[in-house]
């Protein structure tokens, strides 16, 4: 099962990526995440997008794309996965649909996560991630089970430096501008899939299997 997420910054998709990754068992593919790790060791890759996100702005493309396309033939996509914070812009789109194409596939689902920007704002100043295992979480009702530690890997959460209120807010004029046209992109190409992010997490995750039911053939499913 092939899925996109698409939605604003702090929609929620790396929460529910995680969690569709582990239901499912295929893996959750951030560019955001690939990003930092690069950064975090110091890798060419990681100065040079240090630079775009500290300022709220899309790392070039050609930057993003091959990276995405050859994690993509790595042998544990071969059952799918789920692409959050990729595609960003028509360009990343159009370059992803081709690639597919050219070995016969296509994406499953691109799923878009709609919230208001007063939910956005409230949640990204209350979001704690861990620089570890990438697992995210929020102090304003979604804390880890101890205060600052994350409960997947035990390490300590920090506050991702993108997350300062004026970068958050060009954030979302750069995702108004560059992203949010990607979502009639892909309703042109697939039954219109919608969850209503702002509700709460068990909800969105209701809505999320609904949307996925009977579409996991060769996906392992326990929930
Ligand atoms: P990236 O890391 O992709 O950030 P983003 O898309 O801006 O999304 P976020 O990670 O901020 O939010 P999210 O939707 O995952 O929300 P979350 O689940 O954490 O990108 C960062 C930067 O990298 C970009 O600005 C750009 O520079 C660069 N970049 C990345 N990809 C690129 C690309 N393809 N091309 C070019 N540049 C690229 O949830 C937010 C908070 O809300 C959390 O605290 C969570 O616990 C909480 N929460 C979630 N759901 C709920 C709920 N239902 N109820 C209560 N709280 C909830």
């Amino acid at each position: 099962m092939k899925i996109v997420l698409l939605g604003a910054p702090g929609a929620g998709k790396g929460t529910h990526a995680q969690y569709l990754s582990d239901k499912y068992e295929i893996p959750h593919i951030s560019t955001g995440d690939i990003f930092r790790a690069n950064l975090k060791n110091g890798t060419p890759l990681g100065l040079k997008a240090k630079a775009y996100m500290d300022r709220g702005e899309l790392v070039p493309d050609e930057l993003t794309v091959d990276l995405v396309l050859d994690r993509l033939t790595q042998d544990d996509c071969k059952k799918g996965y789920i692409l959050d914070g990729f595609p960003r812009n028509l360009l990343q789109a159009e370059a992803l649909t081709k690639a597919l194409a050219e070995k016969g596939e296509s994406i499953d689902h691109a799923i878009h996560f709609e919230i208001d920007e007063a939910t956005i704002l409230k949640r990204m100043s209350g979001r704690r991630v861990c620089p570890v295992c990438g697992a995210s979480y929020n102090i304003n009702g979604l804390p880890p089970k101890k205060e600052g530690i994350c409960d997947r890997c035990g390490n300590e959460l920090i506050q991702r430096e993108d997350d300062k209120p004026e970068t958050v807010l060009k954030r979302l004029e750069v995702y108004e501008k560059h992203t949010a046209p990607i979502v009639k992109y892909y309703h042109s190409l697939h039954e219109e899939d919608r969850v209503d992010s702002s509700r709460p997490l068990g909800e969105v995750r209701e809505a999320l299997d609904a949307i996925l039911k009977g579409d996991a053939d060769g996906c392992h499913s326990e929930n």
